[in-house]
């Protein structure tokens, strides 16, 4: 008896089986209901179980039961083969590669020159500068008239200027990219009274052609002080203290004599190599000393046209190019690289 069962167990797995391994998606419910259904063979086998001797009936009820578990396996696997959606399926026929890695999550960071930006701002912000910001968009008053510029200047041939539509007879009016951050002096002026302490970070724009040391847009981070008897001195301590904060301790500061419309006197500002520490490398061309800013003594004549009497109040201003010290420091030797965005360049100032 007990064989019988048995062979008839197997025989039932073998056809069920190879039913499956034929079978469409339409065939499952036949499927299901002939081999696992109330009425099929299975099923009664198990439900007589009761009746059948002692001897034998774990073994028949652990055959019958390892069959019905069998065929609703390969049904289910050859079910999502078909439909083809499972990790299952993706294993068996091959289009999910299992050994490939997975996919991290990527965490974005800081561009680097918004770090660099940010760095120059909070030295000042300790120092007890303000931070404010001033639009892109100038006329032609803030950006050179009002700095002691006027259109006939020599001076305005040193920065070219991306000129906005022009209209006849708009003179001062005249709208351009600023060329320079120093324009938000002449409108915190305007709008505040002495003591001022001020930062103003942001994008500047010369139609120069992109090369690794020019880009026509670039970064300035302008800095300036009105109050009573201010004097070139604080402006050296100034920058000497920023210099320190900014490059490491020991640095030192040299001002070279130049011109700028808006200070009289002005300077160009050197620190020692950030590099090699003065004694001379590749990247301060063997000088010891790196250009990073200009600076000087606010024009009597930009005090007046904001309505400061310079008799009363003195300053000092000074204007970075922050895309110059990020390559400083980075060694980076291509100001364009900042600007493509290639997530490689990008991703080493982490
Ligand atoms: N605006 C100048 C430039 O773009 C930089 C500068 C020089 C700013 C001297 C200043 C300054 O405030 O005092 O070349």
């Amino acid at each position: 008896m007990s064989g019988k069962v048995l062979d008839e167990l197997e025989k039932i797995r073998k056809q069920a089986l190879a039913d499956i391994e034929r079978a469409s998606e339409r065939d499952f419910d036949d499927i299901r209901v002939k081999y696992l259904g109330r009425k099929s063979r299975l099923t009664e086998i198990l439900k007589t179980l009761k009746d059948i001797p002692s001897e034998i009936k774990p073994k028949v009820g652990k055959t019958a039961n390892d069959v019905r578990k069998d065929i609703e396996n390969s049904l289910n696997k050859r079910s999502s083969i078909i439909t083809g959606n499972s990790m299952a399926a993706k294993i068996e026929t091959g289009s999910e590669d299992i050994t490939k890695p997975g996919r991290t999550a990527r965490l974005g960071s800081k561009h680097v020159i918004t770090q660099t930006i940010e760095e120059i701002v909070e030295i000042f912000v300790g120092l007890g500068y303000r931070m404010v910001e001033t639009g892109e968009v100038e006329t032609d008053y803030y950006n050179f008239t009002a700095l002691n510029t006027p259109e006939d200047h020599p001076a305005r041939t040193l920065q070219a200027t991306f000129y906005l539509e022009e209209r006849a007879g708009c003179g001062d009016e005249r709208t351009l990219l600023r060329t320079q951050t120093s324009p938000a002096q002449i409108r915190v002026m305007e709008n505040s009274k002495p003591p001022l302490y001020v930062i103003v970070p942001g994008k500047v724009y010369r139609p120069d052609v992109p090369d690794p040391t020019h880009s026509p847009m670039f970064h300035q981070v302008e800095g300036f002080a009105v109050d009573k008897e201010i004097t070139f001195g604080d402006l050296k301590g100034t920058l000497e203290a920023f210099c320190e904060k900014m490059f490491g301790a020991g640095r030192k500061v040299r001002f070279r004599p130049h011109f700028f419309p808006f200070t009289e006197p002005s300077a160009e500002v050197d620190v020692s190599c950030i590099v090699c520490g003065g004694k001379g490398c590749r990247v301060c061309s063997h000088t010891g000393w790196l250009e990073i800013l200009g600076a000087g003594i606010i024009d009597p004549n930009v005090f007046e046209v904001v309505g400061y009497d310079p008799e009363e109040v003195s300053g000092f201003a000074f204007g970075m190019a922050p895309d110059r010290i990020a390559m400083l420091k980075y060694g980076i030797t291509d100001i364009r690289m900042f600007f493509e965005n290639d997530v490689r360049f990008l991703e080493q100032f982490k």
